[in-house]
């Protein structure tokens, strides 16, 4: 299915069709939209879902990330697509790579509806670990390997990202915004840095792993609607944009952070008791990589500016560490 060519007024486009729009990401991508003018249409898979989205000001198409038909159709009928859903369901059996390998088929759905169209699609990545760069991760390098390779492959998310950029040699204006790794604020109830308050509850430290010097980028997920919203409307195919208000913190200092903030000491885990059952959870695998990634193509081409509370002044506010 094609759809024709996108619609503008003024050069604002008029129908977004977003899904994952209830999420940590899109509850505030729906509305930053709709300030700007769009008309905007979200995928909802259940009824909360729907009340939710409808509470934001935007339309709803019922529907599921598994049915490919329909998410071509709402593309198709669409303007413009922003894609924030993910299968966290998959998760737990699969792993990061099976939700990432639910993604590409969607990817190559809405590159079936809008090829040829020039509209624009912009879909939600990852900064990957720059490894042996030796230098922070740019908005010009490709797709990262997000921590070790697993079983041999890349992982699949740095192949989504790839299908994702490379429809705009298909006509379409594809881009992917990499969401820094700790993206934070009132809606963070899942992320990495809930998990490691977590922990650190758990065990009475907040780890870090040998020295703790890797870095870890961030940002306040508020300013991460802005920039899906200038990519959207100004964003060139092809492109990577970074959505990351701060390049590195050493994941000691992050520890630091936690641990000063819940009255437990930041505790150095030496590199060979990672796996320890308990220690790092989940996070075992990519806790020591280290990911500095700039911004500064970022505000340079889309003009996006960071505003937003930074890290620690956001785990001051207190909604991390709510009283019990
Ligand atoms: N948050 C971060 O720290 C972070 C960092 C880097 C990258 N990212 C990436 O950014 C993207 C958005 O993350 P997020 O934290 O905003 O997501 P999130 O809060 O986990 O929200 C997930 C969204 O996907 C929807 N969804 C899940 N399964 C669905 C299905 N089968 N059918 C239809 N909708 C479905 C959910 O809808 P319901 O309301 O129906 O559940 C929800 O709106 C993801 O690709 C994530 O990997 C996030």
């Amino acid at each position: 299915m094609r759809a024709g060519t996108a619609l503008t007024i003024k050069g604002v486009l008029v129908k977004v069709f977003i899904t994952g729009g209830t999420g940590h990401s899109g509850s505030y991508i729906v509305p930053e939209l709709i300030a700007a003018g769009h008309e905007v249409t979200g995928l909802a898979r259940s009824d909360s879902a729907a009340a939710a989205l409808s509470a934001l000001g935007a339309k709803v198409r019922r529907g599921d990330l598994q049915d490919l038909d329909a998410l071509e159709e709402a593309a198709a009928d669409s303007d413009g697509v922003i894609h924030v859903a993910h299968r966290q369901d998959l998760l737990p059996s699969g792993g990061m790579n099976a939700v990432a390998a639910a993604e590409l088929p969607i990817m190559l759905a809405y590159g079936e509806a809008l090829a040829g169209t020039g509209k624009p699609l912009v879909a939600a990545g990852s900064i990957g670990s720059s490894g042996q760069l030796g230098r922070p991760a740019t908005e010009q390098d490709p797709a990262l390997p997000v921590g070790k390779e697993h079983r041999g492959t890349l992982r699949v998310r740095n192949v989504v990202e790839t299908a994702v950029t490379d429809l705009a040699e298909q006509g379409v204006r594809s881009s992917v915004v990499r969401i820094a790794n700790i993206a934070h604020g009132t809606t963070d109830r899942v992320g990495f840095l809930p998990t490691l308050i977590a922990l650190a509850k758990t065990q009475g430290f907040a780890g870090y792993p040998g020295e703790g010097t890797n870095q870890w980028n961030a940002v306040h997920i508020r300013d991460v609607a802005p920039l899906f919203r200038l990519a959207l409307e100004n964003g060139p195919a092809g492109s990577y944009w970074h959505a990351v208000s701060e390049e590195g913190i050493a994941f000691r200092e992050i520890a630091e952070a936690i641990g000063g903030r819940l009255g437990l000491p930041a505790v150095s885990v030496p590199l060979d008791e990672l796996m320890t059952p308990g220690y790092f959870g989940f996070l075992a695998n990519i806790v020591t990589q280290s990911y500095p990634a700039s911004n500064a193509i970022t505000r340079q081409k889309l003009g996006w500016e960071p505003r937003q509370p930074r890290l620690f002044a956001d785990l001051d506010n207190g909604h991390y560490f709510p009283a019990s």
